[in-house]
C-alpha cells in the first residue's frame, strides 16, 4: 500500500511517499524557520503564507523524486490513498494541507485519511528507512512525545487503543528549549540552537564524562507522578540572566546546564513510568526527540537496566516535524473518511477522552 503522507500542522510544508508503512519512496521539506528566526519565533499568519506558496512545489517533487519515469496523469496510478494531519496546529497551516489533500483526494477518486499530528509523531519509530538498522517497536508500548507544545506520555495497548498517561503541569519541553534559548540570545528554534552551545561546551572540556551539571532546578523530579513542569527551569534562567552581558563561554556553559535539566527530568520520569507499566518498547518521539544528549542518555539508561523494554527512536530527520511520520501512521490507524467529512482541528489532543 502506497500512501501519500501531508504535514503542513506547524512551519514545515512537507509530502512523501511511504509503501507499507515503512519504506520512504520519497519526503520533501520546505521549511520557513529562517523566516521565523528573523522574528524569534512563528507568527502564524507568516507561516501560513509560505506554505501556500510550498505546497505544490514540494507535493510535485515528492511525486517526481519517487516516479520519476511516469508522467502526472500516471501518479494516482501508483498511490493507494491520501493521508494529512488534521490537528493539533496552526489552523492557518492546517487548512493548507487539508484542503490540497481533500483536493486530491477528490479528484484522483483515492481514500482520505485523516492524522493526529502527535500520534504520527510515535509511528515516526516504525519508518524503516535503509539506515534503520532498529528493530520496531512491539506493542504494548509506552511513548514520550517531546515537542514544541506537548509532552505527553502514552500507552499505546493496540493501534487503536492509546491510553494519556501522563504529561507537563505548564510548558512543554521543546517550548522549555525554545524559551530558555531567547533568554540566552540564542535563535529559534531554541532546541538545535541550545544543543549546538552545548556541544560547543562539551568539545571544550578535557574530559567530559566527569562534567557534573546540576546548577539549574530538576522540577518534580523527586516526585512519584507521572508529570512534569518546566515553568520554573525557566524562571530559574531568566533570574540568573537578567541584567546580565552574558560572555560566549558562559552562554554556552549555561546553554549545557539548561540541556542537562531538561534531559534529567524527561529520562528519570520516563523511567519510572517504564517500571510501573512494564511495557514491551519504550518510543521517544518528536522534535526534542532529536536531541542527541537526550538519546544518548535514554540509551544509557535502557542499556544499564535489566528491565525487558525496548528502546526506540525514529532517525533525527523523523523526529521533527515530516509527511513521512504522516503517511506510517495512516498506515497503521487506516481509518479513511469521505474528503468532505475531513476538517481541520487545532486544538486535537494526542488522546481523545
Ligand atoms: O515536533 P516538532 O518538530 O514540532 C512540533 O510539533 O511542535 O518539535 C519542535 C520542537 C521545538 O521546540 C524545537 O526547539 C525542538 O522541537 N527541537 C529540539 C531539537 N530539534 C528540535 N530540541 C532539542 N534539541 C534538538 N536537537
Ligand atoms: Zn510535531
Amino acid at each position: 500500500m502506497v500512501v501519500l503522507g501531508i504535514e503542513t500542522s506547524c512551519d514545515e510544508t512537507s509530502c512523501a511517499l511511504v509503501k507499507d508503512g515503512k519504506y520512504v519512496l520519497s519526503h520533501v521539506i520546505a521549511s520557513s524557520a529562517e523566516l521565523h528566526a528573523k522574528t524569534g519565533g512563528i507568527i502564524p499568519e507568516n507561516a501560513a503564507r509560505e506554505q501556500i506558496k510550498s505546497m505544490l512545489p514540494v507535493l510535485n517533487e515528492t511525486l517526481e523524486k519517487a516516479f520519476p519515469n511516469k508522467s502526472h496523469n500516471d501518479y494516482k496510478d501508483e498511490i493507494d490513498a491520501i493521508a494529512v494531519t488534521y490537528g493539533p496546529g496552526l489552523i492557518g497551516s492546517l487548512l493548507v494541507g487539508v484542503e490540497t489533500a481533500k483536493t486530491l483526494s477528490f479528484l484522483w477518486d483515492k481514500p482520505l485519511i485523516p492524522v493526529n499530528h502527535l500520534v504520527a509523531h510515535i509511528y515516526a519509530a516504525w519508518i524503516d528507512d535503509k539506515k534503520n538498522k532498529n528493530t520496531l517497536p512491539k506493542l504494548p508500548a509506552l511513548a514520550l512525545v517531546v515537542s514544541g507544545g506537548h509532552t505527553d506520555l502514552v500507552y499505546m495497548k493496540t493501534h487503536s487503543d492509546f491510553t494519556w498517561i501522563g504529561g507537563t503541569r505548564d510548558d512543554a519541553a521543546g517550548e522549555a528549549f525554545d524559551k530558555t534559548a531567547r533568554l540566552l540570545d540564542l535563535p529559534y528554534p531554541g532546541g538545535p540552537s541550545i544543543a549546538k552551545e552545548s556541544h560547543k561546551f562539551f568539545s571544550k572540556q578535557k574530559d567530559a564524562s566527569k562534567i557534573k551539571l546540576k546548577y539549574f532546578p530538576r522540577p518534580m523530579i523527586g516526585s512519584e507522578t507521572i508529570e512534569w513542569s518546566f515553568s520554573g527551569l525557566k524562571t530559574a534562567v531568566l533570574n540568573e540572566v537578567k541584567n546580565m552581558n552574558i560572555s560566549p563561554s558562559e552562554r554556552e556553559k549555561y546553554a549545557a546546564e539548561i540541556q542537562e535539566s531538561i534531559v534529567d527530568i524527561l529520562v528519570n520520569k520516563s523511567l519510572k513510568a517504564v517500571r510501573k507499566y512494564d511495557p514491551m518498547s519504550f518510543i521517544l518521539a518528536g522534535g526534542v526527540a532529536a536531541n542527541e544528549r537526550l538519546r544518548e542518555k535514554f540509551i544509557y539508561q535502557f542499556s544499564k537496566s535489566k528491565m525487558k523494554t525496548t528502546f526506540h527512536v525514529a532517525q533525527k530527520q523523523y523526529c521533527t516535524d515530516n509527511a513521512a511520520m504522516i503517511a506510517t501512521a495512516a498506515y497503521y490507524q487506516n481509518k479513511p473518511l469521505i474528503w468532505n467529512e475531513v476538517s481541520a482541528n487545532p486544538q486535537l489532543e494526542i488522546v481523545t477522552i
